[in-house]
């Protein structure tokens, strides 16, 4: 590869993806020569745009919704945590040419919580987890935290089969998983050390989170994966009560550096500046 060493983020739709302004700002702190666009391509033309990664000189991509999944079975190799999840969130071109897919998604979410909190989770992790939701976003938040040593992860969610598909990733990783129905959600807190929402709810644009949270601790530590808008409903409530709190944009800051690492060989900071770069980006 020769000149400006060009990367991407392929989405359907990613218009209002915040990763250009992200990988943008990182370029420009180093003084790097590259490039960081993003793709609109439908889901009929992942296999196709992921193929001609090579030919366009692309040094890889990230992916979001919907082509984080399909994009498994296209790339040649992935890696054990890409496996676990289920889902590729980066694609980093090799020198034959060839693609490997990993999943930074679990790094950034346990990232995220350790940097909000000052970097030990122990006294979080010892104690059950509860995870509201069961999507793909979900099944990158169980790994983390089973891998950070939580043993009992409570698994909340609308869809009862949704809920036993993650807890079976769950018990593959030698913790126990506990479902719990979503009329129940609020019991589903009691003695918990760490509240996630992986759900959609709460977002902008979408429905309320309607949880009730006094049977939780007021110790346990509360992250919202969602972060526009960035205090969540679910945030405000925890920290009016006195929980300590991470909100959902650091995991975003975190995925990215393993990516841009590879592509553009530095391994960049999440910091302050990095956080108001991406929040003022114009979408
Ligand atoms: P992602 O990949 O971002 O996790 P997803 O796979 O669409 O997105 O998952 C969305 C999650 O939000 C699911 O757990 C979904 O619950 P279901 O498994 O029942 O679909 C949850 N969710 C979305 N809308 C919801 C609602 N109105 N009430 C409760 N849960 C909801």
């Amino acid at each position: 590869m020769s000149g400006t060493i060009r990367a991407g983020v392929m989405g359907w739709p990613i218009a209002h993806s915040r990763s250009p302004a992200l990988h943008g700002h990182w370029l420009e702190r180093h003084g790097i020569d590259g490039s960081y666009v993003a793709i609109p391509v439908r889901p009929e033309d992942l296999a196709a745009a992921l193929r001609e990664l090579p030919d366009k000189e692309f040094a890889g991509v990230n992916l979001t919704v919907p082509h984080k999944e399909p994009a498994l079975d296209i790339v040649d190799t992935v890696d054990g945590v890409a496996a676990r999840i289920g889902a590729v969130n980066t694609v980093i071109v090799r020198a034959d040419r060839t693609l490997f897919g990993t999943n930074t998604d679990s790094y950034g979410f346990i990232e995220n919580l350790r940097g909000g909190v000052g970097r030990d989770l122990s006294a979080w992790t010892a104690h059950p987890a509860a995870v509201l939701g069961a999507g793909g976003a979900a099944r990158a938040v169980v790994v983390a935290l089973c891998d950070a040593g939580v043993t009992e992860l409570r698994i909340v969610n609308r869809t009862r089969t949704n809920a036993e598909r993650l807890a079976e990733l769950v018990s593959s990783c030698g913790a126990r998983a506990v479902i719990v129905d979503w009329q129940d959600r609020a019991e589903a807190l009691r003695g918990a050390g760490i509240l996630v929402n992986t759900t959609t709810l709460g977002m902008q644009g979408a429905p309320p989170l309607d949880l009730v949270l006094d049977a939780l601790p007021g110790e346990a530590l509360v992250n919202d994966i969602v972060y526009a808008p960035l205090e969540t409903t679910l945030l405000a409530t925890a920290r009016r009560r006195g929980n300590p709190v991470v909100d959902g944009l650091g995991m975003l800051l975190y995925q990215a550096q393993a990516g841009f690492e590879a592509w553009f060989g530095v391994r960049p900071e999440v910091d302050d500046d990095l956080r108001a770069a991406v929040l003022a980006a114009d979408l």
